[in-house]
């Protein structure tokens, strides 16, 4: 297998453990033998548990000696609750060690040199781009920013507008656009609406399986705005746990979460415009459904731009299919 289509499944064993892994980063390890056949797989277990090439190293056992890992991020150099990677690489046998992204974390850095140092050929830099915007993106912005990655989420028609004229909004996209935004809701830390959300669609705002059941791990619910909403809400029963913030500020909402790292605004068009004006997004996702709609009801308010001139310009980071809708992924250009 080619270094490339290890890297590829690693990615995708990082993705699956992504929201569960808190305060250690998603990360994903692939064992090949000897031979270059696919020894082991393993992903970094919820908090506390072995890292990924620990897990990726057991399941392949005695074929690991004078074989290649590759990791998602550089190994680790350190010894925190559980003791560093490199050397369960190192103790293994491992020859070749294949990694995507260095480690920002100024505590655990340095396993590449380790590993180099203890005799092993270190390769850096596999599919960096996709991993840094994939798996590790929430986890590498905390780590360079020291503030949570805040992504703005919303599903639109084709000519912009988030409901109908009469205000109903379910639903704009296809069942799997909306499994798309469930699965990704399972994997964040905090979905934030504001009061008008919660009044006029009364969410639940859990993460749910396509059969409708509860997903495993539920992100912390936020509802951000000075209206009391009614105790009956969707959003306060018992599914899961819900934050009220009675503020309008951005800033103070995004402190309020600081231990957070992956923050999703599912809000409607005036959070979404405050806290686009606020400068606080790092990422938008639209759901762009192939559907009209037309009328007053746009998918986002003021972003206080008067002029083309100062236009809020972004820049398409993926555009991918999704059913019959595309997913478009921006970043500040
Ligand atoms: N298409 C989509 O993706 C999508 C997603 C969500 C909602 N929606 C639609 O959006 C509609 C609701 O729109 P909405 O704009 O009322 O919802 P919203 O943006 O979720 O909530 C608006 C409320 O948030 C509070 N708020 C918090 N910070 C604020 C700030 N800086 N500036 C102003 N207000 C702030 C205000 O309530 P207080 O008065 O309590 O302070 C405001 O009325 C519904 O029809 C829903 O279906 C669409």
């Amino acid at each position: 297998m080619s270094f490339d289509a290890a890297m590829r499944l690693a990615i995708e064993q990082a993705e699956l453990v992504k929201g569960g892994t808190y305060p250690n980063p998603p990360v994903g390890a692939v064992i090949l033998d000897q031979g270059g056949e696919i020894a082991g797989v393993g992903a970094t277990e919820p908090t506390g548990g072995p890292h990924a090439e620990v897990v990726a190293l057991r399941r392949a056992g005695a074929r690991a000696a004078g074989g290649t890992a590759v990791v998602t991020l550089e190994p680790c150099n350190h010894h925190g609750r559980t003791p560093p990677c490199v050397d369960a690489l190192v103790a293994a046998g491992i020859s070749t060690v294949v990694y995507a992204v260095n480690d920002p974390n100024a505590v655990a850095a340095g396993g590449a040199t380790r590993l180099a140092e203890s005799g092993l050929k270190v390769v850096a830099g596999v599919l960096a781009d996709e991993v840094a915007g994939g798996p590790l993106r929430e986890w590498v912005h905390k780590q360079r920013t020291g503030a949570p990655h805040v992504t703005w989420k919303f599903a639109t028609s084709v000519d912009g507008r988030s409901a109908a004229a009469d205000g109903s909004s379910q639903w704009i996209t296809s069942e799997a656009a909306r499994a798309d935004v469930h699965r990704r809701r399972g994997a964040c830390d905090a979905i934030v609406v504001g009061t008008g959300t919660v009044f006029i669609d009364d969410p639940k705002l859990t993460a749910r399986l396509p059969d409708g059941s509860l997903a495993e791990r539920q992100p912390l619910r936020v509802v951000v705005g000075e209206r009391e909403i009614s105790s009956d809400a969707n959003v306060l029963n018992d599914d899961t746990r819900t934050m009220v913030i009675r503020t309008r500020d951005p800033h103070e909402v995004i402190k309020s979460l600081s231990d957070r790292t992956d923050i999703l605004i599912e809000g409607g068009p005036t959070l979404a415009g405050a806290f686009l004006r606020a400068g606080v997004i790092d990422r938008i996702l639209a759901y762009v459904a192939p559907i009209l709609l037309g009328g007053p009801i746009t998918a986002i308010d003021d972003v206080g731009v008067l002029s083309i001139a100062h236009a809020q310009r972004w820049r398409f980071d993926g555009i991918e299919p999704i059913g019959p809708d595309v997913l478009l992924s921006l970043v500040p250009k």
